[in-house]
C-alpha cells in the first residue's frame, strides 16, 4: 500500500518535472518574434505601408513604442518623439502653434497629430520625406528638434541594460543599428489607427447621429469633403487653401520640394480625425480654434494664383450650419485611441 502511494507520487513529481523542463524548453527554442496582423478598419482604403518588407512583430512594436517615449534618441535627453506627439492630443503637441525643441528653440511648422500613418506614402507638411522608415532621422537631427546624431543615439542604446536584449526579441540578435531601430519605430507608429470614434460607429451602423450632426455631416460632404476626403479625411494631396505667406516662416511648402512655382503654398491636406484635440491648426498653428478655422474659410481666403479652384468662391456657412459643422466635426474624436495603453508611455 505505501508503496503505491510512493510509486504515484514519484510519478507526479516526475510528469511535473517533465512539464517544467518542456515549458522551458519551449521558451528556449521560441521560433522568434510574435507576428502581429495588421487589421485594416471597415470601409479603409488598402493601407500603403508595405508589411512584407517589415512585418510587424508584438517585440518590433513594443520595441519602436519604447523608443518614441525615449528622451535618449535627444541630445539633452528632454526632447523624446512623445514631447511635440502627445497621446492626449492625438499625438500632436497640444496647445503650441510651433512646438519646443532643443535649448529653447522652436519648431517651423505645427505638430501633426501621428495616426492611420500606414495610408501615407509621403509625409509632414510639404511631402518632403517619401518613406515612414526613414522619417526620425529628421527630428533626431534638426537642432531644434532633438539635436542629436544618430552614431550618438545608437552608442547609447547599446550601452543601455535593457535595449540590446529588446533589439534581440524584436530582431534575432543583440546588434543596435540604425536600420532596426527605424524599423521598430515604423512599427509602431503604423501601428497607431485611429479608427474608433462617433463617425466610425455611425458608418458601422453601430450608432446613429444627432440630427445637428446629420446636418453637419451633409454640410461636410458638400462643402469640405473634396479636400478631407472620407474615410481618412484627408485625401493626401498637396493643396493652397488660401492662406497668405507667414511673415517670419515664409513657408511656401510643398514648393520647397519640387521648386515648382504652381506647387506654391500647397500644404499636405491634413486629417480632421481628432480635430478638436490638434489644436492649434495650420501648418504654422495660426488658427487657435475650429470657429477661426471657419472664419479663414468665409472672409480670410486670399486670392493666389494656386488658390485651388474649389476655394475661390469661398465657404460661407450660416450660424445654424456652422453650428451643425462644428457638432459633425465633434464626432471626429476618437476616444479610445487617445487613451490606448498600446500606445501609451511604457511603464
Ligand atoms: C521638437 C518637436 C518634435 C519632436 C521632438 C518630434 N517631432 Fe515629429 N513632427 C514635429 C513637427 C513640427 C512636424 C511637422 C514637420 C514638417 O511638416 O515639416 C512633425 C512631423 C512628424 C511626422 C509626419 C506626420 C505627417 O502626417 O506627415 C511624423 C511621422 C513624426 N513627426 C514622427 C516623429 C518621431 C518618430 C519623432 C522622434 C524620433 C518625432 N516626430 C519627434 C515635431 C516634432
Ligand atoms: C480645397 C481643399 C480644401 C477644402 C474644400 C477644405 N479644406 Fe480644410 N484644409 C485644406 C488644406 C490644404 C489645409 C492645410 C493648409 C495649411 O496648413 O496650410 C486645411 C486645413 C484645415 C484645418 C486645419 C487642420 C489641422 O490639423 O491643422 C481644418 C480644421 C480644416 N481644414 C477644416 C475644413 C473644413 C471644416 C472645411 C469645409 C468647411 C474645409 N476644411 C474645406 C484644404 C481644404
Amino acid at each position: 500500500m505505501k508503496k503505491k502511494l510512493l510509486t504515484i507520487l514519484f510519478l507526479c513529481a516526475g510528469a511535473i518535472a517533465w512539464m517544467q523542463v518542456n515549458s522551458c524548453k519551449k521558451n528556449d527554442t521560441k521560433a522568434g518574434p510574435t507576428p502581429v496582423t495588421f487589421t485594416t478598419p471597415p470601409g479603409f482604403p488598402v493601407p500603403q505601408y508595405s508589411f512584407t518588407n517589415n512585418p510587424l512583430t508584438q517585440e518590433g512594436i513594443s520595441l519602436g513604442r519604447r523608443l518614441f517615449y525615449d528622451g535618449q534618441l535627444s541630445k539633452d535627453g528632454n526632447f523624446p518623439c512623445s514631447s511635440c506627439h502627445q497621446q492626449f492630443a492625438a499625438f500632436a503637441t497640444f496647445d503650441h502653434d510651433l512646438s519646443h525643441g532643443f535649448n529653447n528653440q522652436f519648431t517651423t511648422r505645427n505638430s501633426p497629430g501621428i495616426f492611420n500613418l500606414a495610408w501615407h506614402t509621403e509625409l509632414h507638411w510639404d511631402g518632403g520625406i517619401n518613406h515612414i522608415e526613414v522619417q526620425p532621422l529628421a527630428p533626431i537631427t534638426a537642432s531644434n528638434e532633438m539635436a542629436e546624431d544618430i552614431g550618438t543615439v545608437i552608442n547609447k542604446l547599446k550601452a543601455d541594460n535593457k535595449y540590446p536584449a529588446q533589439f534581440k526579441a524584436a530582431f534575432g540578435t543583440e546588434e543596435v543599428n540604425s536600420q532596426r531601430m527605424l524599423k521598430a519605430l515604423a512599427q509602431f507608429m503604423v501601428t497607431m489607427v485611429s479608427a474608433n470614434s462617433k463617425y466610425d460607429k455611425v458608418r458601422n451602423g453601430q450608432a446613429s447621429f444627432t440630427n445637428t450632426e446629420q446636418s453637419g455631416y451633409t454640410i461636410f460632404q458638400n462643402k469640405c469633403a473634396a479636400c478631407h476626403k472620407e474615410p481618412l479625411l484627408t485625401d493626401l494631396s498637396y493643396r493652397n487653401n488660401g492662406m497668405d505667406l507667414h511673415p517670419f516662416l515664409l513657408d511656401n511648402g510643398r514648393m520647397r520640394i519640387t521648386n515648382k512655382k504652381e506647387d506654391s503654398l500647397k500644404f499636405k491636406v491634413p486629417s480632421l480625425r481628432n480635430v478638436l484635440l490638434t489644436f492649434p491648426y495650420m501648418h504654422d498653428g495660426r488658427f487657435y480654434s475650429i470657429d477661426q478655422v471657419l472664419n479663414h474659410y468665409a472672409t480670410g481666403i486670399i486670392s493666389s494664383p494656386t488658390l485651388d479652384p474649389l476655394l475661390t468662391n469661398k465657404i460661407v456657412l450660416t450660424t445654424t450650419e456652422r453650428t451643425q459643422l462644428k457638432a459633425f466635426l465633434t464626432t471626429l474624436t476618437d476616444s479610445v485611441f487617445i487613451a490606448d495603453k498600446r500606445f501609451a508611455q511604457p511603464q
